[in-house]
């Protein structure tokens, strides 16, 4: 496993838990010693567990590349992909590729590289191939196996949607690539395996994703024109949508199946985290390139970078200036269940609050602060959700924490009691006294 990030690491752990021997590789010393203890780099639930286990069993860690690429018979690459303006930045794909390919010149056994990271189509046969090619003087297909492996892994859930997956997609060169990788999945009994070419798996990644990004945009706008028309609070729209038995199927006897789809079909200020917002961007960038502009998903970025400044909006409706207001920001990870800032909703909105030199406070049960200028300066960084709100002329929901739902209780004979912004919806506005949230108005009988 080359890579030992978010995705790096899970998977590592849990083919390691199903059974393989897996070696992790890491530039990053420091990390593959704290992996060696059985200490995980990344908060993911259950994976310090997973990885006690494995540890030391089925699984090791080290930053010698040439070693572990020689004694192994597979490499899943799982380093990043950054966003590089508005492209995909390869720098680490390509310098796996090269150091892979010097390791497989001296290795006469037959080999399998196969991409976990997210890259636009046509990256593994473009680029990596070719470069493996170069520095191993070897021929793919020929002397060593090439694929697309990605991953469909949630922040938060990861262990269990790599243990129990939906699907498992597999691309590959040739029938030889692809029978590598069924050795890797053939533990998973009875999940649908999709045999396809590289392109092919490098496309079904971003498809799903951007499916994602546009339900949640699309929420998102439906909610501003609620707003913006007065009347209508969008939960109800979006409850009256949700019940269309397309979305949500009878069953049988009756019920109702809600599928987690719906979930993204819901309201919020916005989406955010390492994938969703970086893959779009990724995709928008690569049908540029090949002169087929992708409409939808520019604007399901565009809103999405406007979705936080709704909050600021909401909060200008009440303060004519925010100067030295008392705002207790709530949530500052992109989504609950995890610690992870990246393209949080959070940063937009913190910004734009110490630029409008408001008295701002910041609360998330797991993130201790978003360590970035100019953030770090303007913001105080509380320990409690009490101490947060405490004399808070606003409070603004950023993320859906569970913890949030207790706000009417603390809240209630609180003197003068604050106005809540809520941005993920989550709170009943019948308990509070000063209320707004994304998608309903009070302005017109609300
Ligand atoms: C996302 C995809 O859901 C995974 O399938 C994919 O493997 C992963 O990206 C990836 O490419 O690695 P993740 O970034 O962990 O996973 O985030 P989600 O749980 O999908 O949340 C993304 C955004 O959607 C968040 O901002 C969240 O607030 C929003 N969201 C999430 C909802 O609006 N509703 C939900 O039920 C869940």
């Amino acid at each position: 496993m080359i890579g030992t990030g978010y995705v790096g690491l899970v998977t590592g752990t849990c083919l390691a838990a199903k059974g393989h021997q897996v070696v992790c590789v890491d530039v990053d010393s420091e990390k593959v010693e704290r992996i060696n203890r059985g200490d995980p780099p990344i908060h993911e639930p259950g994976l310090s567990e997973l990885l006690r286990r494995c540890i030391g069993d089925r699984l090791r860690a080290t930053t010698d590349f040439r070693n572990a690429i020689s004694e192994s018979d597979i490499s899943l690459v799982a380093v990043g992909t950054p966003t590089d303006g508005d492209g995909i930045d390869l720098r680490h794909v390509k310098e796996v590729a090269r150091e892979a390919g010097r390791v497989l010149s001296d290795k006469p056994a037959y080999h399998s590289v196969f991409v976990k990271s997210t890259v636009v189509p046509g990256t593994t046969d473009e680029v990596l191939g070719p470069l493996l090619e170069r520095y191993s003087g070897k021929t793919a297909g020929d002397d060593f196996g090439l694929g697309v492996n990605p991953e469909f892994l949630r922040e938060g859930d990861a262990i269990r949607d790599f243990m129990e997956p939906d699907r498992i997609v597999m691309g590959g060169i040739d029938e030889n690539s692809l029978s590598e990788l069924d050795r890797i999945y053939e533990v998973f009994e009875g999940v649908p395996k999709i045999r396809t070419n590289n392109r092919t798996a490098e496309m079904i990644k971003y498809a799903s994703n951007a499916l994602l990004a546009t339900l949640i945009s699309y929420s998102n706008e439906m909610a501003n024109l609620c707003s913006a028309l007065g009347g209508i609070d969008v939960i109800d729209v979006m409850g009256g949508v949700h019940l269309d038995r397309r979305l949500s199927p009878i069953l049988e006897d009756g019920r109702r199946m809600t599928p987690g789809v719906v979930s993204y079909l819901e309201a919020g200020c916005g989406f955010g985290g390492s994938c969703l917002p970086k893959d779009v961007k990724a995709l928008v960038a690569h049908g540029e390139e090949a002169g087929s502009p992708m409409r939808l998903l520019d604007a399901v970025l565009a809103i999405n970078r406007e979705q936080p400044r709704e909050l600021l909006r909401l909060l200008e409706k009440h303060f004519s200036s925010l100067h030295d207001v008392r705002v207790a920001v709530l949530g500052l990870a992109f989504k609950p269940g995890t610690d992870d800032v990246r393209n949080s909703p959070a940063i937009p909105v913190l910004k734009e609050l110490v630029a409008r030199r408001a008295d701002v406070r910041a609360y998330d049960p797991l993130v201790g602060k978003v360590p970035w200028e100019p953030i770090d300066d303007g913001v105080l960084y509380l320990d409690e959700l009490q101490d947060v709100i405490q004399d808070a002329e606003a409070i603004v929901i950023v993320t859906g924490w569970e913890e949030f739902k207790r706000l009417p209780h603390l809240l209630k004979g609180m003197n003068p009691s604050p106005l809540v912004i809520d941005g993920r919806r989550m709170l009943d506005k019948s308990r509070l006294g000063r209320y707004e949230g994304i998608g309903f108005s009070t302005d017109c009988g609300n």
